[in-house]
């Protein structure tokens, strides 16, 4: 476990010299199984795997909730401990069994040498702002929270120098975004193509995807409101392959969340608040909104044939915000 970067560097330096692959995956801890999938990826497929920890104030809004995001830290340590992946020696029939390496752990100051204020009129110092694909879909609703994610995650990738690293499809905006910050800025630790988006991990039995949010709700919540942005989503999915165009597609959808919400609230229980920010749809270049006439005809009719399209959405239960999103089409 590393808690500064020299002595975080001082180990990389010596596995550049061994050429050994490194693997990384950045969280803000709290971990679950969404995590740990993008772990075995790396474990998979590097020879040594590195997963940060850092709650990074640069992509909390003044009002949201950094001080209350949960911080678990003995928990995610031995989370991490507890995981192993039994690898095959490439061209042997060996076989060799991997675990996680290192663990980063920055502080603030390290990682904000000039200061950090949640107060964007306030910042000093140096940021990434990957413009024109922060202000869509999630960016619509938390302004600067693409540059504060662009920002760290680039500090993050020059102090771990990864050869691959993972992303979540939970935030598929955010990974599609720090892909194409990669290539903008010629960065070769990882490169762009070494940037790669693992499949949304999801609850067995509701669906829902998993996020260190959940914690803030209560059984009921989520058990029964918040599952109803996948399946939302699923009702869309299927209007869109059955010819429905956008704008009915996205209707049938908040149906979904606001049925729910009728029936979870009409017996003798607690109110439950659902509402819905947004569900669109997007290219998934661009970011662009698609427009609410278009069926999935007319947009492979434009498009390349297959073009994906993002379906996407965004919805609070009581004070906790959730999202969720599936590709339609190969992506
Ligand atoms: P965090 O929410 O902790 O997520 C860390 C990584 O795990 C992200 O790539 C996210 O997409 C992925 N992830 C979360 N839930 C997942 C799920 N259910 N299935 C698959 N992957 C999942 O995203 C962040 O942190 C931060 O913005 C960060 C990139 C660390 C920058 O601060």
């Amino acid at each position: 476990v590393f808690t500064t970067l020299a002595s975080y560097r001082e180990w990389r330096q010596n596995v550049f010299d061994q050429k050994k692959s490194v693997g990384f995956v950045a969280t803000m801890g709290a971990l679950h199984e969404g995590h740990l999938s993008l772990v075995r990826k790396s474990l998979a497929a590097n020879d040594l795997t590195v997963l940060s920890i850092f709650v990074n104030p640069a992509q909390f809004a003044p009002h949201e909730d950094l001080t209350t995001y949960p911080r678990t830290l003995p928990r995610d340590l031995e989370l991490l401990s507890s995981i192993s992946l039994s690898v095959l020696v490439p061209g042997t029939v060996e076989e060799i069994v991997r675990t996680p390496s290192a663990v980063f752990l920055p502080s603030v100051p390290e990682m904000y040498p000039s200061g950090i204020s949640q107060d964007v009129s306030e910042q000093k110092g140096t940021f990434v702002e990957v413009r024109g694909y922060g202000h869509q879909m999630e960016g619509k609703s938390r302004p600067n929270f693409f540059r504060g994610v662009a920002t760290v995650v680039t500090k993050l990738f020059n102090a771990v120098e990864p050869t691959r690293t993972y992303f979540g499809q939970k935030d598929i905006q955010q990974a599609l975004l720090l892909r194409r910050m990669t290539r903008d800025t010629l960065l070769s630790h990882p490169s762009p193509e070494n940037l790669h988006i693992v499949p949304t991990a999801r609850d067995p039995v509701t669906s829902l995807a998993l996020s260190s949010r959940n914690t803030y709700l209560t059984p009921r919540e989520r058990e029964l409101a918040a599952p109803a942005l996948y399946a939302a989503l699923m009702v869309a999915q299927s209007a869109w392959s059955s010819g429905d165009n956008i704008d009915t597609c996205i209707q049938r959808a908040r149906q979904v969340i606001s049925e729910t919400e009728t029936r979870l609230n009409s017996g003798q229980h607690e109110k439950i608040d659902m509402k819905l920010d947004y569900i669109e749809m997007n290219d998934p270049e661009t970011f662009n909104l698609l427009s609410g006439v278009t069926t999935k005809a007319q947009w492979e009719a434009e498009k390349d044939e297959g073009r994906a399209v993002v379906l996407s959405g965004a919805m609070w239960v009581g004070k906790t915000r959730l999202i969720d999103n599936v590709i339609l089409g190969d992506p």
